[in-house]
């Protein structure tokens, strides 16, 4: 193992064992259930281009950014204390880590609703392992999902899931424990060991669906739904949409990268990393709808039907494919192995920041954590069924109808998120000591002017912009 640059701590034993873990972060539901959900509800080829230049020109100068803030302060493993030492060494204020606050407190949040939607994948999970072992047991394993439902069963699958709050609140249960599990086994026997497992496992599953899809369904048809852009449908809001999704699928805003940052040792170049981190991000993203627009093409469904994309369109196409069943349960544990990747970073920030905090052991503090996590993400779980008529921000005009779950996602995507990213490149770019960074980046003197100029203007405006935008739509009007 080398040491980080400032030594103490815990870390990542390998480079690769930081890279697996950082795309494990990153790569999730916002890749598989999010992306083509935005795509599929803005048409396609615009919102793709849109969002490519976000992830190129904001988010992955701002990976950077966070792991470097991360590294730089290392050895204060939570995101506070780097950010705080950071400024410290930059003879700047330490309340710049508010921001990093922020970030904690944001992946506290998505953590809690995060679970509960990786729970819904865990049920169907579950019900495609039984279709498929059904399948298997009376000798036809390349049969088509569900033969025994009819498609409206199937359609009400995920409505029935939805109206039982045991269910819910139990399969959002299992999976905050698994994570929760991994989390307190450490960053090297825990988080290494599982991103080590899972990525490559993911990776091999989305390349052969990818490839079944382009084989038996209409590629050509979501080749151009995905590339053609039609800029009609390019309205500020999709904009808006475009960038915080960015955000949000690079787990930027939200102390992941930072913290995983911090344990990065000292001769590892950070700058290749992050490329590399933004590029198969989005690289699987692109993926996950070559993979998805086919099968919903080749099906006749519609690629705006929104969030039930994946839970309810998805089952009906398998149900009329050959080997339905067994590619519905390698799909569902695809989206289970990536959202599991990311849960444990949203749980890892905040847990590093409390056991600097609290001076409480990982084990105890990551229990903690995960229970309050839980408690919230339980409150929307029942969003849907005894609560639904709950809207926490029916005060806010852009958030009067969301249910418990939508408000919670949308303060931390809309405001948290972007607020954090908004300070810390303002940080980055503005107040911290040029010479600290520029050595620890390890970037050339012309890419060093390159990423510190999109870090301090580019990125700041940009983002500032989405803030003012996406809080007060009305502006646009
Ligand atoms: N990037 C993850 C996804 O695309 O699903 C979500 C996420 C993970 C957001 C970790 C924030 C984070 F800190």
């Amino acid at each position: 193992m080398v040491a980080s640059a400032q030594g103490g701590g815990e870390h990542w034993s390998s480079r690769t064992a930081f890279v697996l873990a950082a795309i494990g972060a990153a790569v999730g539901l916002g890749n598989i259930w999010r992306f083509p959900t935005l795509a599929g509800e803005n048409g396609g080829g615009a919102f793709v281009l849109v969002y490519v230049l976000c992830v190129a020109l904001i988010g992955m100068p701002m990976v950077l950014t966070e792991i470097l803030l991360g590294r730089t302060g290392g050895g204060r493993a939570d995101a506070v204390g780097s950010v705080a030492e950071v400024a410290e060494r930059s003879g700047r204020s330490r309340r710049w880590s508010i921001f990093a606050g922020v970030e904690v407190l944001a992946a506290f949040l998505i953590l809690s609703f995060y679970s509960v939607v990786a729970g819904w994948v865990l049920y169907y999970v579950w019900i495609s392992g039984f279709d498929f072992l059904g399948a298997l047991f009376s000798g036809s394993p390349f049969a088509p999902a569900f033969e025994h439902l009819t498609q409206d069963q199937v359609t009400g699958l995920m409505g029935a899931l939805f109206g039982n709050p045991g269910q819910l609140l139990l399969q959002h249960a299992i999976f905050m424990a698994v994570t929760l599990a991994i989390v307190a086994s450490g960053v090297h026997g825990g988080i290494e060991r599982a991103a080590k497992w899972l990525m490559p496992a993911f990776f091999v599953l989305l390349v052969m669906l990818t490839v079944y899809g382009a084989f038996t369904g209409e590629f050509g048809h979501a080749v151009s739904f995905l590339f053609t852009p039609d800029f009609s449908k390019l309205s500020p809001v999709a904009i808006n949409e475009a960038l915080g999704q960015a955000f949000f699928s690079l787990s930027l805003g939200s102390a992941a990268l930072v913290t995983y940052g911090s344990y990065v040792p000292g001769d590892v170049r950070l700058a290749p990393t992050a490329g590399m981190i933004a590029t198969v991000d989005t690289g699987v993203a692109m993926l996950a709808g070559l993979m998805i627009f086919p099968i919903v093409f080749s099906a006749g469904l519609d690629p705006a039907a929104g969030p039930s994309l994946i839970f309810q369109s998805l089952p009906v196409a398998f149900q009329s494919m050959s080997a339905g069943a067994l590619i519905g349960l390698a799909f569902f544990v695809l989206i289970f192995f990536a959202a599991l990747t990311s849960s444990i970073s949203l749980l890892e920030g905040p847990t590093a920041w409390a056991m600097a905090r609290f001076g409480l052991g990982r084990k105890v503090t990551a229990l903690l954590v995960a229970c309050g996590a839980f408690l919230i993400g339980g409150a929307c779980a029942l969003g849907y069924n005894v609560w639904s008529d709950v809207r926490p921000l029916s005060f806010w005009p852009i958030f009067a109808n969301a249910d418990i779950l939508d408000s919670i996602d949308g303060v931390t995507g809309k405001l948290m998120l972007p607020l954090a990213g908004f300070g810390l490149a303002l940080f980055t770019g503005w107040r911290a000591d040029r010479r600290l960074i520029e050595v620890e980046s390890g970037l050339s003197p012309a890419m060093f002017l390159l990423w510190r100029s999109l870090v301090a203007w580019l990125a700041p405006v940009a983002v500032g912009l989405i803030l003012l935008f996406g809080l007060f739509p009305s502006l646009l009007a």
